[in-house]
């Protein structure tokens, strides 16, 4: 298999699994709207490159477009097929990912996200590439008092955002009942991806303030405006909220390992929850990024965050057991590699 389509491919995570798609030689096609990122993101990919005396600008195609004119992705699958490159597997990463936006626009949530992904796979089916790892999310999981959230928890999404990437997910789960289709498939519940590629040449560009918390504590150190820290009197530790954050370059990593896995392997359907299985508090991500970027991160608590849940943190086993491999990357390089993002992109792509 060398010639991988990329849904959202010029995204905060998309970028950097193109990257790590190219490092190990395969050809990508992005498609993207550019709705929520730049396409620059793919010319410092580049540079990347070009830093290390690698020319890879014929290995990487980018193509203007939006996943829900079904139109347009054949055209894809065709271009490729003349250029004698057919696409031989999917990474899905292209969708909308703003809760509170999903509550007040749940039409455009479904449309993007779902119908999105609906013609993405009808496309597939008529261009007989049957290979699809998908971006779904830890918040398919919404409340759930487990401590460990293991693939086996109970789905029950709280938002209209969660409730998009389940709709993906059941679908993807009908599809491989039929077993004379084939389809490989890999579906990867992302707990909480932050940092960025060790260049610092690229990373998340968000287009409007941003509502997650690395890009707040990155906004507040490099602005000194406070940062809000929702709520001190959770019963954690410090009466901080606790997540599971997963350097960037980890996540792009599992989706080569995932599409590698489904190569080698019979048709099925792999559902992975991608964290490090490590509980980490707002306050201690604070303290960690102000300690190794030796910089302060001024913040005041505030009210606790409707919506929020108290934690949320992957069980990882199966990862580990599955794909033989598990994130290697510390909380400290998060925090470097985002802060150098940063300062070398004060502006992200802009
Ligand atoms: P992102 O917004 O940076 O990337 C998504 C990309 O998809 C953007 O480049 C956007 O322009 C593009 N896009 C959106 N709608 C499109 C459409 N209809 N057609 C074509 N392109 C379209 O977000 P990200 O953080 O890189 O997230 C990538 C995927 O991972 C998303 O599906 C998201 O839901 C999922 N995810 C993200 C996180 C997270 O914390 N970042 C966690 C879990 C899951
Ligand atoms: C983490 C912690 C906040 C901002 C969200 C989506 C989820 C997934 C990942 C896509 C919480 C606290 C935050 C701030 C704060 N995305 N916080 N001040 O809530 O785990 O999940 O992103 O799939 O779907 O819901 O991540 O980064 O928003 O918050 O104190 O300004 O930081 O209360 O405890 P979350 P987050």
């Amino acid at each position: 298999m060398k010639n991988i389509l990329v849904t959202g491919g010029t995204g905060f995570i998309g970028s950097h699994t193109c990257f790590s798609l190219l490092s190990e030689g395969y050809n990508v096609y992005v498609i993207d709207s550019l709705v929520n990122s730049s396409k620059k993101s793919l010319l410092y990919i580049e540079e990347i490159f070009r830093r290390k005396d690698i020319d890879i600008s014929n290995k990487l195609r980018f193509f203007e477009g939006d996943i829900r004119k079904k139109d347009f992705i054949n055209y894809i699958f065709k271009t490729a097929l003349k250029e004698k490159k057919p696409i031989d597997g999917v990474i899905h990463f292209a969708g909308l990912k703003d809760v509170a936006e999903s509550v007040i626009k749940p039409l455009n949530y479904w449309e993007n996200n779902f119908f999105g992904s609906y013609n993405l796979i009808k496309s597939m089916k008529e261009n007989n590439c049957k290979t699809i790892v998908f971006s779904s999310s830890a918040t398919v999981y919404g409340f759930s008092s487990d401590n460990l959230l293991s693939e086996d928890t109970q789905l029950k999404p709280i938002n209209p955002y969660g409730s998009t990437k389940l709709a993906v997910e059941k679908l993807l789960n009908d599809i491989t009942q039929d077993a004379n289709e084939n389809w490989k498939i890999a579906i990867l519940r992302y707990f909480n991806p932050i940092g960025s590629h060790e260049s610092g040449l690229i990373g998340e560009n968000p287009f409007q303030k941003p509502n997650n918390i690395f890009p707040a504590i990155i906004n507040s150190a490099y602005t000194k405006e406070k940062l809000k820290v929702f709520g001190n009197d959770w019963p954690t530790k410090d009466g901080t909220c606790i997540r599971d954050y997963i350097h960037v370059m980890d996540l792009a990593e599992s989706h080569l390992k995932s599409l590698n896995y489904l190569i080698e392997n019979d048709p099925q359907l792999l559902i992975l929850n991608i964290g490090k299985g490590r509980g980490i508090s707002v306050i201690e991500l604070i303290k960690t990024f102000e300690n190794v970027n030796n910089i302060s991160v001024p913040f005041e608590f505030d009210k606790r965050r409707e919506g929020d849940v108290c934690q949320l943190v992957a069980d990882n086993s199966k990862l580990k057991s599955i794909l033989n491999w598990s994130p290697t990357k510390s909380l400290e390089e998060m925090c470097i590699d985002g802060w150098k993002w940063k300062n070398l992109n004060p502006k992200g792509y802009l």
